[in-house]
């Protein structure tokens, strides 16, 4: 017998590996030694009713061979099932993992299966072959099918639309099963495909969770299955198109990766891990995540309605309070004066931009600032010259009526022919003037669906050009946060969370953004007040704080701000310029406090962290209980300033406590932060107290970022 043992992190994989077949999983979670095991065939007890074949749980388990539960791959051969049995396995043992290889001669099929122990969680991926002498068809191949680590009780999930991403969701393991599927293909606004499996009462900071989720942009199906023999199965995948994956003999197919991770340390501790393995994936210009610049994006500034006066005009507003990278969005092209016409052809409207972009980008970067600009390069307008040429390059089902939304079809990016048209008008485009960023938005659903194949053209697509263009990073958009995924990180560095810029509604969005992907691709912007999406008033200071725990960005026109507010914005894009030293690529840690508090903290414990205690909604405690926060554990000793409170000031505000009145820091063991918690200053509904901490001995502290007049 031949045990396999992939520990990573807090976890570890046994699996047995048995002569004929794909290995026997042993155990999945918490790390433990597998050196003196029995075999698995001598520890089960007999079950009534069941085959005399035992037949367990494998890594790689398929139907009709007396497995009952969900199988890793279903196959079809000339239209009917091809039921398959892994007559031959091999497995090697790589640098970092494991390498299986299944075949089943007769059916003509290889599985290779890879598990790679990385950043403190697994890495699966999955492949299929054809070796046989007819195609075969993949009606579904799971990047992943794995026990549910004993004692998790609860799915954490995400879901949303436009405008409402990111809901949580908590519930129990089912009793039956359990599925999040997506059919819309884009990954969509519940966010990237995902999900948690935690202790029944789980906090941010103890008991077990194992976080999974795909590196895939499009429908995806994760399902949670009871068996009963009374434990549950976990398996996640690419939902593939009925015979879109017919693989002709010697061709093969990808399954997505899945990134694991499984933590004692709550959701935090997997959370950690998701993000140490996505930061991994991250491509940045340059070899490595730069200040990430600060945004002024001029789609609420001023909608449709703009030329190049208007832009320039902007752009010195932007540049007056500090903005870095200023990014022209959606109108800029032909014919796109609303949201009728121009989507596909992506040359500038000679009406608004007569010299073209080349001077307004290089008027931009006279000001200091990067030029971005706003592309949709997988749609199309009927009412668009590419249209026009092309009809057939919309994805359309013969004899169904094309069916538009936001008066848009999609382009199918299936087509050699489209991605290559696509490729030349993005790299004329970025050839045309100085662009150092684009924004790459997608705005609708799909109808009839691109399949996998769609998904991959746009990966394919944005390779080549982040290949042609290395220098030119790229954010990832879809009305909103709806391509908002780990399949899009080899080729993007930020995505749109919202629509909503509505400080309030973004606090459980980022909250939701975080669970998968780190705060420095998160991007978060100060809108107006009132908020365009939800007509709700926040002061300056809230608004943004709550942006400054993401990437940072402004979403309003300067200019229409109040003198007050104008400058207190400056002042804050000064407070987001120092803070993202501190708070960007670093740990994440999220809580809840006593009466409706949450917290988020980013940094590192003892070289400097940044702590976001936030209030929503009023307080209905007399005073605010000391706010625990677990994970500084045996951190030594750590100075604390309260940098200062961000909104909520006017009106009945309570008097700071002495100790928060001076500028000198508090000193607190971290075990007392840890277990009786920081002593909290009064909050009133919408408002953040922003905490600075670091290690209490001299010259640890890294610099300071200075606090903004406060609203
Ligand atoms: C949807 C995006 O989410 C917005 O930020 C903006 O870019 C519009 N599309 C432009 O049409």
């Amino acid at each position: 017998m031949t045990i396999l043992s992939l520990p990573s992190g807090e976890g570890t994989i046994v699996l047995e590996a048995v002569p004929t077949g794909a290995p026997l999983w042993r155990h999945f979670g918490a790390a433990c030694a597998s050196a003196a095991l029995p075999a698995l065939a001598d520890t089960r007890t007999a079950a009534s009713f069941s085959l005399d074949q035992d037949c367990p749980l494998t890594l790689a388990p398929v139907g009709g061979t007396g497995w009952f539960g969900p199988a890793v791959v279903e196959l079809r051969r000339d239209g009917a099932a091809l039921p398959l049995v892994w007559t031959h396995a091999d497995h090697a043992e790589t640098a970092d993992g494991l390498c299986i290889t299944l075949r089943d001669d007769r059916a003509g099929v290889t599985l290779v299966q890879t598990i790679t122990c990385e950043h403190g969680g697994w890495r699966f991926g999955a492949e299929l072959i054809n070796h046989g002498s007819a195609p075969v068809s993949i009606e579904a191949l799971a990047s992943v099918v794995v026990p549910v680590p004993a004692g998790l009780a609860r799915v954490v999930s995400w879901r949303g639309r436009h405008n409402a991403e990111l809901v949580e969701a908590d519930e129990a393991l089912p009793q039956q099963a359990w599925r999040r599927e997506g059919r819309r293909g884009i990954s969509g606004h519940g966010g990237a495909p995902g999900v948690y499996l935690c202790a029944p009462a789980p906090t941010r900071d103890h008991g077990d969770v194992l976080a999974l989720q795909l590196c895939w942009s499009g429908d995806s199906r994760i399902a949670i299955e009871r068996d009963d023999e009374g434990f549950h199965v976990l398996t996640a995948g690419a939902v593939l198109q009925p015979g879109e994956a017919t693989l002709a003999t010697g061709r093969r197919w990808t399954a997505p990766d899945a990134l694991l991770a499984f933590s004692a340390r709550g959701r935090n501790g997997a959370m950690a891990v998701q993000h140490a393995m996505v930061r991994a994936m991250l491509r940045w210009p340059g070899g490595a995540m730069a200040p990430r610049k600060v945004h002024l994006n001029s789609w609420e500034a001023c909608y449709f309605d703009h030329d190049a006066a208007r832009i320039v005009e902007l752009a010195r507003a932007a540049a007056a309070i500090g903005i870095e990278r200023f990014v022209l969005d959606d109108g800029w092209f032909a014919g796109r004066n609303d949201d009728h016409a121009g989507l596909g052809d992506w040359h500038p409207d000679t009406a608004k931009y007569p010299h073209g972009l080349a001077p307004l980008a290089q008027a931009v970067r006279d000001l200091g600032m990067e030029f971005g600009l706003w592309v949709e390069p997988e749609m199309i307008n009927p009412d668009s010259d590419l249209y026009r040429a092309h009809p057939d390059w919309a994805l359309h089902c013969d004899g169904h009526p094309l069916l538009t939304a936001r008066n848009q079809l999609v382009l199918d990016m299936a087509h050699a022919d489209v991605r290559d048209h696509l490729f030349a008008v993005l790299d004329a485009v970025l050839r045309s003037a100085p662009i150092g960023y684009l924004k790459w938005d997608h705005n609708r659903d799909l109808v009839p669906p691109g399949g996998a194949a769609q998904v991959r053209g746009t990966h394919d697509l944005l390779a080549r050009l982040r290949a042609a263009h290395p220098l030119v990073e790229i954010e990832s958009c879809a009305g909103g946060g709806g391509r908002s995924d780990a399949g899009m990180i080899p080729y993007v560095h930020r995505f749109w969370t919202s629509d909503t810029i509505d400080a309030v509604s973004r606090v459980a969005m980022q909250r939701g953004f975080v669970a998968f992907l780190p705060p420095e691709v998160m991007g978060s912007h100060v809108g107006a007040s009132p908020a365009h999406a939800t007509g709700r008033t926040q002061s300056m200071a809230f608004r943004a704080a709550i942006a400054s725990m993401g990437h940072f960005g402004v979403e309003l026109d300067p200019d229409a701000l109040n003198p007050a507010d104008r400058d207190e914005l400056a002042q804050w894009i000064g407070f987001a310029r120092a803070a993202r030293q501190i708070a960007h690529g670093g740990g994440v840690w999220l809580g809840e406090g006593a009466d409706g508090l949450v917290w988020q903290a980013q940094g590192c414990p003892t070289r400097g962290l940044l702590l976001w205690v936030v209030r929503c909604d009023p307080p209905q405690d007399r005073r605010p209980q000391p706010l625990r926060l677990p994970f500084l554990a045996g951190q030594g000793d750590l100075a604390v300033r309260l940098l200062g409170i961000a909104g909520g000031l006017a009106g009945h505000a309570a008097p700071l406590p002495p100790l928060w009145q001076g500028t000198d820091p508090a000193v607190f063991s971290a075990d007392w932060l840890a277990r009786a918690g920081l002593p909290l200053p009064p909050l009133k509904a919408e408002s953040v107290a922003i905490f600075h901490l670091a290690g209490a001995q001299a010259g640890a502290m890294a610099p300071l970022p200075r606090f903004p007049r406060n609203s």
